[in-house]
């Protein structure tokens, strides 16, 4: 079966691929049945109450996407512009915009070899106005929160942290925001959840997401605030999805060891740290370029690590003394991640491997 992949694309095995064998075709007509598709419906505060409650947080505050969830966790610290947060090099630019849209700076620090902030870094970029640290538990991986939460404690800083990528690792900064992308490990199509325990931070997060409307819905506005709201129809998909996601990641750490085993003694693949929830199957390659076209025109799509914030063209771009010898940007040039999702069987892993070592047999140095 060819599947149409989120960038429209057609490839035999995507990168990801969303399943939806749960209760989504249930919760979706009974939304339709209701005639309540706006946020008004039952399913967010239901999907709200749920996904907290699987986190262990007392509140959870459900977002149009990870991005918006990301970004009233900043508007509720109540920063100026002239106050900055740590954000790591190695990250998808949403975390870095969401900071600007929140209305502060982001000031990065490289990443260490498992992708994941420099914590020993971290301490060097504090000044005055740093204000809070926003850990990205990248691709599946969790950061060193340990450190993290002290470093935030001594310096009275807080901790937002971009759980986008990570459902299933458990937050302990002052925020965590997970995305519902197409791509991620769970799915409303697109959406995001801001999860905390402190009711001051859910309130303003809720009232961040909703216009800030009054109580009494009287049209004045005490600030400027955005529409972040979910829909009932996502929250409906998304409840669905939660109900499945031990299941998932289950599926997903087979996959992960699956693949370890193949690519293990494969000459020009490099395997990665293990990861503490599997979101993509994250490998470093030789020949990366043309292992990707040979990749692609059997069907197989792969994508390339992000790269460095400080390389991208709004943040200093253009100078590359800023970004050429970031550990970020060596393992940006070299990264790709392969298709993850739960229903790849050992039979398409075997194909997309064999594809693999086929390259490397016909393009020895
Ligand atoms: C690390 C990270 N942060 C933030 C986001 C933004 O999430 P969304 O696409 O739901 O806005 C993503 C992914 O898309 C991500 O990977």
């Amino acid at each position: 079966m060819w599947r149409f992949i989120l960038n429209k694309m057609e490839y035999k095995y995507p990168v990801a691929s969303p399943c939806f064998k749960g209760n989504e075709r249930k919760y979706l007509e009974d939304v339709l049945n209701s005639g309540i598709i706006s946020s008004q419906g039952k399913y967010i505060p239901e999907f709200e109450r749920d996904f907290a409650d699987y986190n262990g947080s007392k509140h959870g505050v459900a977002c149009s996407s990870g991005t918006a969830a990301l970004t009233i966790a900043v508007q509720s610290l109540h920063l100026n512009p002239t106050d900055e947060i740590i954000v790591p090099e190695f990250t998808m630019v949403a975390s870095a915009w969401a900071v600007e849209y929140g209305g502060a700076k982001p000031v990065f620090v490289d990443c260490k070899d498992d992708l994941n902030i420099d914590v020993d870094k971290i301490e060097k970029r504090i000044n005055e106005r740093t204000k809070a640290i926003m850990p990205v538990h990248v691709y599946g991986r969790k950061c060193d929160m340990d450190r993290i939460m002290d470093i935030s404690r001594r310096y009275n800083l807080r901790v937002i942290e971009d759980s986008a990528e990570s459902h299933g690792i458990k937050p302990t900064g002052d925020i965590a925001c997970f995305s519902l992308y197409g791509n991620k490990i769970i799915t409303a199509g697109e959406g995001g959840i801001a999860v905390t325990n402190d009711d001051s931070l859910d309130y303003q997060m809720r009232h961040l997401r909703s216009m800030a409307f009054s109580a009494d819905h009287d049209f004045l506005h005490p600030k400027r605030a955005n529409n972040f709201r979910m829909t009932n129809l996502q929250a409906a998909v998304a409840k669905a999805q939660l109900e499945q996601l031990p299941e998932f990641l289950q599926r997903r750490r087979e996959i992960e060891g699956y693949y370890n085993n193949g690519l293990t003694d494969v000459k020009g693949v490099k395997l990665m740290p293990k990861r503490d929830v599997v979101w993509f199957y994250d490998v470093l390659v030789e020949k990366r370029a043309e292992l990707q076209k040979h990749l692609k025109e059997n069907g197989i799509e792969t994508r390339q690590f992000f790269k460095p914030m400080s390389r991208q063209p709004m943040y200093s771009g253009n100078k590359e003394i800023t970004w050429k010898n970031l550990n970020a940007n060596k393992f940006g040039e070299t990264g790709i991640y392969l298709p993850t999702y739960v229903e790849l069987t050992p039979e398409d892993q075997n194909y997309i491997m064999d594809k693999i070592k086929e390259f490397y047999s016909t393009h020895r140095d």
